[in-house]
This record gives structure tokens, sequence and C-alpha cells, in this order.
């Protein structure tokens, strides 16, 4: 007879893995379903993780070439060894993922290895054994979304888990779309030399990201080298061995253009995950995007099963998908676990970064609230000048009437540090005047959101 659990979770990412320590520690007998070889989902296989460690060396290789000598540092003879770089980046996938799996050991969550499916509620299939179990979470993440006429080798058209792996720096990397991803990892190629166009259908960048930020962030890529052909669309692309020819046009129509690329990436959103699950026969309700339809306390419509992270709705963030699994596990230990949406942070790890937190001005806007908006850029940051990292601004936007602070947004050096900050400030319904009268660490880069909140009532100090 097979084991029976409290709670079964199905996939091992950073929203079903959390739910199981959470779980189990609360006091449940745990298992999770993973296929993959190792835990930790898309985000420490081959997301989040690898591509901040190549995100890492790739901005240290671009310093010393580029940033030392300004700071009376010459190096001679700088070279590149991808193969080790590359290495590296394995290194700290395995010490993360062993980490996972090493808790789930000290927690006594038990590793059910394969694919999992629902039979129905209460049971779920893996590897030709079916468990049963009182409760299901289903946290089976996304994927890559393809792209009609260009075909994924994962060698010259690759998605990201390609571009995480490219074993020769390309001589031209065509990115097609111009969201996080396509920038981040355009971003650790053209630092390692590569010349970088992106191809994006709208005519701005990272789009939902704060208008003003997004069209001064595309000024400081373009000042790194990226070349960008807004709204544009690729329509076909033909491989030989030399390349990939991509067919481009404008995405109002008009005169199609030919791009050679050596490779190009396939970056135009994720979708959710559940090829194999059984939602079908175990008749739970998807929406019309295709994800998992939850309410507000992330229960299906069949009883007993339940769903979190990137396959609902929502941001496809790491930390909204653990934030989940942490409230998912309360509720069903018998808490109130809950989701605070109006906070959650988001971080591009370029450099410079950008973050945000809460309404953009656009949205504001749409909305018909009245605000004020404090902005500080970072040339007047003695911490940032001293760095030499002076490209962007802090902002921050707070209601008009009481002063709350319904958003900020940040680009700058270290911009996802900053923006911590500011999510506190959000989550506590604080107001600028709040920040502004907090006391910073002088010098420090996070005087400039000091300053950005003293700018909401038009008295910032250094500009
Ligand atoms: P996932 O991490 O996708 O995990 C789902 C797991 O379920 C997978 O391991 C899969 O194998 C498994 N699974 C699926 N079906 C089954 C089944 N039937 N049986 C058993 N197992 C199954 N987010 C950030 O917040 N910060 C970042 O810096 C960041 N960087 C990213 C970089 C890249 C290149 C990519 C692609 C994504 C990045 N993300 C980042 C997004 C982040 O990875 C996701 O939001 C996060 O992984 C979602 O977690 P999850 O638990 O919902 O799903
Ligand atoms: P995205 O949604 O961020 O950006 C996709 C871009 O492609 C958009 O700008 C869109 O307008 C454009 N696009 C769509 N169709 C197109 C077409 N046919 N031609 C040209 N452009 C087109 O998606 P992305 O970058 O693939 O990332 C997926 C998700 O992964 C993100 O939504 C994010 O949640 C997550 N992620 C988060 C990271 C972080 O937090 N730092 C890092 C990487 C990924």
């Amino acid at each position: 007879m097979a084991d029976s659990f409290d709670l079964i979770v199905i996939g091992a990412g950073p929203g079903g893995y959390v739910c199981a320590i959470r779980a189990a520690q609360l006091g449940l007998k745990v298992a999770c379903v993973e296929k993959r070889e190792t835990l930790g989902g898309t985000c420490l296989n081959i997301g989040c993780i690898p591509s901040k460690a190549l995100l890492q060396s790739s901005e240290n290789f671009d310093e010393i070439a580029h940033k030392f000598a300004d700071h009376g540092i010459t190096v001679e003879g700088i070279k590149l060894d991808l193969a080790r770089m590359q290495a590296r980046k394995g290194e700290v996938v395995s010490a993360n993922v062993k980490g996972v799996e090493f808790l789930f050991r000290k927690n006594k969550v038990t590793w059910l290895k394969g694919a999992g499916k629902i039979v129905s509620a209460g049971k779920v299939e893996v590897a030709g054994t079916t468990y049963e179990t009182k409760n299901i979470v289903i946290a089976t993440g996304s994927e890559s979304v393809p792209l009609r006429g260009v075909e994924v080798d994962e060698k010259q058209v690759v998605t990201s888990t390609g571009a995480l792996e490219l074993p020769a720096v390309p001589k031209h990397l065509v990115v097609i779309g111009a969201g996080v991803i396509g920038l981040e990892l355009g971003s650790v190629w053209r630092r390692l030399g590569a010349e970088v166009t992106v191809i994006e259908f709208l005519d701005r960048i990272l789009p939902g990201m704060d208008n003003e930020v997004a069209k001064q962030f595309e000024r400081v890529l373009s000042k790194q080298g990226f070349k960008f052909q807004l709204g544009h669309k690729v329509t076909g692309a033909t491989k030989s061995e030399t390349g990939v020819t991509l067919t481009v046009e404008p995405a109002k129509g008009g005169e199609a253009q030919s791009i050679q690329a050596d490779v190009v990436l396939v970056a135009i959103g994720r979708r959710p995950y559940v090829e194999g699950l059984g939602l079908d026969t175990a008749g739970v309700a998807l929406d019309e995007r295709g994800r998992v339809k939850t309410d507000h306390h992330f229960a299906t419509n069949v009883p007993g099963i339940y769903a979190i992270g990137d396959v609902i709705a929502g941001p496809m963030l790491a930390h909204k998908a653990e934030d989940e699994g942490v409230a998912i596990a309360e509720i069903l230990a018998g808490q109130h676990g809950h989701v605070n949406y109006a906070a959650i942070p988001g971080v591009v790890y370029t450099w410079p970064e950008v973050a945000s937190v809460g309404a953009t001005e656009e949205e504001l806007k749409a909305a018909g609230t009245a605000y004020k908006v404090g902005k500080f850029p970072f040339t007047a940051n003695g911490r940032a000048r001293a760095m030499g990292d002076t490209d962007g601004f802090a902002k921050i936007l707070a209601d008009k009437a009481t002063d709350r602070v319904l958003g900020a947004h940040i680009l700058g050096p270290d911009a996802g540090a900053l923006i911590a900050e500011m999510v506190t400030a959000v989550e506590f319904g604080a107001s600028a005047e709040d920040v502004a009268r907090i006391c910073h660490a002088h010098p420090t880069l996070s005087e400039a959101v000091k300053e950005a909140a003293l700018a909401v009532d038009g008295r910032a100090l250094h500009i």
C-alpha cells in the first residue's frame, strides 16, 4: 500500500518547494512531486539563479574591460574564459538545488520523483504508483511562449534555456522581445562582446514598467551598445550553417526586411505549464489564458485542489510564487495565509538595475487618481558619483491628498536592493513624508530614495 499524505505538492519550483517546507513546519505530512532531476524548478535550474550568475560574471568582465581605467586601474591582456564562466554558473546552480534537497530532508518532506498526474481530488499518480492525499497543490510553473515561424532548436534559435548555455559568444545576437529575459540575457552577451539587436513588437521596452523609467533605460542600454528595433515583429526565420535569416516587418504593416543573426533568442513571454497533469479528467478549470483558475484562497473549482505560482494569474516571479506557497500552506494548516499583491516588487537585474513596486504613473492616470511625483537623479548622489554609476533616478508617486506612497520606480545602481525600503513603505501604508523623515546613512545610494521622497513635496535638499 502506497504512502498517504496530508498534502501533495506537484512541482518543486520556488512556489512548490517553499509550500512543501512551510506545510511540513506546520506539522503536515507532505510530499512534493518533481520530474526534473533536481529540485528548485525553473528558477534555480534554468531561470533566476543561472541568469544572475552569468549577469554577475559578465558585469565583472565588463567592469574590468571598460570601467576600471577611469578609476586609474589598467589591466592588460584581459581574456574571457567562457567555459570556466559557464562551469561556475553550473556550480552555483548545483549548490542551490542541493540546498533544497537538504531542506526537504531536514523538514521531512518526501520527494516523489517523476511526473505527477492528478487522478482525481485526493489521488496523485507518480511513476505508476497512486498516492492518497487530503489536499493537492498544483505548482507546475511555466514555459516559454513559442513564436510561429521561428522554430526553437536551443542552438541557433534559443529560448532563455539555450541562451544560458551558449558555448561561444555570438557575433550578432538578435533578441525577439524587449522584456525582462531579453534585456537581462541580452546584457550578458552584449557585455561579453556580442552585437545585440532587440526587436520589439510595441513602441517601448519593458511593458508594464513606468514609462519614464523604461524610456531612460532604453537610452542607457543604447549607450551600452544595444540596438533597438521597436514597433517591429519577426515573421519568419531561415536557418543555414552560417546563421539565421530573420524576416522582420513593422508591427503596423509595411515592407519586410531581413536581418542576419548568429543566434536568435525568442523571449516573448511565458505561459502556464499543465501538460500531462490530468486537469481534464480531474475537472480543474482553466481561465481564458490557460492559467489554472483560483479564488482568493488559491482554491480551484475542485474541492481539495489548489494552485500557486506561475501556473495561476499574477506576475510570473519567484518571490510571488514563494509567498503564495507560504500562504496556501498556512491556510491548509488552519491559519490565515495571505499575499498582498499591491506590494510585490519587480526587478530587472541589468546594470543599472530597474526596480519597481506599486502603481506606475500611467496606471494612476488611467485610474483617475490624483498624485504627486518626487524624483531624484543618481548624478546628485555622492555615493553614485564615487562609484562612477550615475545613470538613472529614483521616483516616488504619492497620493495627492493623503501623501500615502502609491508606487516607487528606480533605475540605477543596486535598484533591486533599494526598492526593499519602498516595498516596506507600501506594505505599511507609509506616506512619502514618513520615508523622507527616516535617517539614511551617508554616503549611500539609499539617500536618493530619501531625496525622491523629499521631492514629493518639492523639498529635495541636494538638487
Ligand atoms: P517553476 O519554477 O517553473 O517550477 C515548476 C516545477 O514543476 C518545475 O521544476 C517542473 O519540472 C515541475 N513540474 C511541472 N509539471 C510537473 C508534473 N506534472 N510533475 C512533476 N513536476 C512537474 N523570477 C524572479 O522573481 N527573479 C528573477 O530574477 C527571475 N529570473 C528568471 C530568469 C529566467 C531566464 C526565467 C525563465 C525566469 C525567471 N524568473 C525570475 C521567473 C521565475 O523563474 C518563476 O516565476 C518561478 O520559477 C515560478 O515558480 P513556480 O514554482 O511557479 O514554477
Ligand atoms: P515579458 O513579458 O517580460 O516580455 C516579452 C516582450 O516581448 C514584451 O515586451 C512583448 O511586447 C514582446 N513581444 C511579444 N510578442 C512579440 C513578437 N511577436 N515580436 C516581438 N516582440 C514581442 O517576457 P519574457 O522576457 O519572456 O519573460 C517572461 C517572464 O519571466 C517575465 O514576465 C517575468 O515575469 C519572468 N522573468 C523575471 C525576471 C526577473 O524578475 N528579473 C527575469 C526573467 C524572467
